[in-house]
């Protein structure tokens, strides 16, 4: 398995994948990596949904689309977290599929509320995603899908409380070609103060 150094610079947002499925163990061992996060309060408010269903994503991600699209507060996001003006064209796009037919979907969910729990569910969510590279795995973070993933009927069909939240919808699987490594930009450094 590489070293927690090689995932992080190997880690790469996949978007297309094998037609073949990650089993229920190695999915087991990925939620059992995104659990050892840090918690705020060791809360660990979080909860976890499979969906290793092509249909269902497929439906959610017609109404993703849909939801997106439509210029209203269907999707039930702030001001700052709407899509910029115009939507992306790919969601004008029959054949898209904001899950790139990935067959394997785990959303890192909140099961209530508390100032941290986004965080901790985010926290988990690059645990998940490290454990998977370490694995041989793909995956991406599908932004797209939180708002449909928080309608009451997805929230039912998926078993997350009312009370909780879609969190982080993450895809998994295994990688159709490989992805180069990329750079980042240097870090930022806005401060860095040192008493004499
Ligand atoms: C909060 C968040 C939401 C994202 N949503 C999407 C998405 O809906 N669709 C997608 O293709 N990629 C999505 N991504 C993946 C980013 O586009 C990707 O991480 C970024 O381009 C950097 O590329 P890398 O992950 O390969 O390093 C999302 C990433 C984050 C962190």
């Amino acid at each position: 398995m590489l070293n927690v150094e090689e995932c992080i610079r190997l880690r790469r947002s996949v978007r297309a994948y094998e037609a073949r499925q990650p089993g229920a163990a190695l999915i087991r061992e990925l939620l059992e990596a995104a659990v050892h996060a840090p918690t705020a309060m060791h809360r660990e408010p979080w909860g976890f949904a499979v969906v290793q269903d092509r249909a269902l994503l497929r439906r959610y991600s017609d109404r993703a689309k849909a939801m997106l699209r439509a210029p209203s507060e269907a999707v039930g996001w702030g001001a700052s977290e709407r899509l910029h003006g115009s939507h992306p064209a790919m969601l004008d796009d029959p054949g898209f599929n904001i899950f790139y037919d990935a067959g394997t979907l785990v959303v890192v969910c909140r099961r209530d509320g508390g100032p941290f729990a986004d965080a901790d569910c985010w926290l988990a969510a690059q645990n998940l995603m490290l454990a998977a590279t370490a694995r041989g795995l793909g995956s991406c973070c599908i932004g797209f899908a939180v708002p449909v993933l928080n309608t009451p009927e997805a929230k039912r069909e998926l078993g997350i409380p009312a009370a909780g939240a879609a969190v982080v919808p993450v895809i998994v699987g295994y990688a159709r070609d490989a992805i180069p490594a990329v750079g980042r930009k240097p870090p930022e450094i806005l401060s860095w103060k040192e008493g004499a």
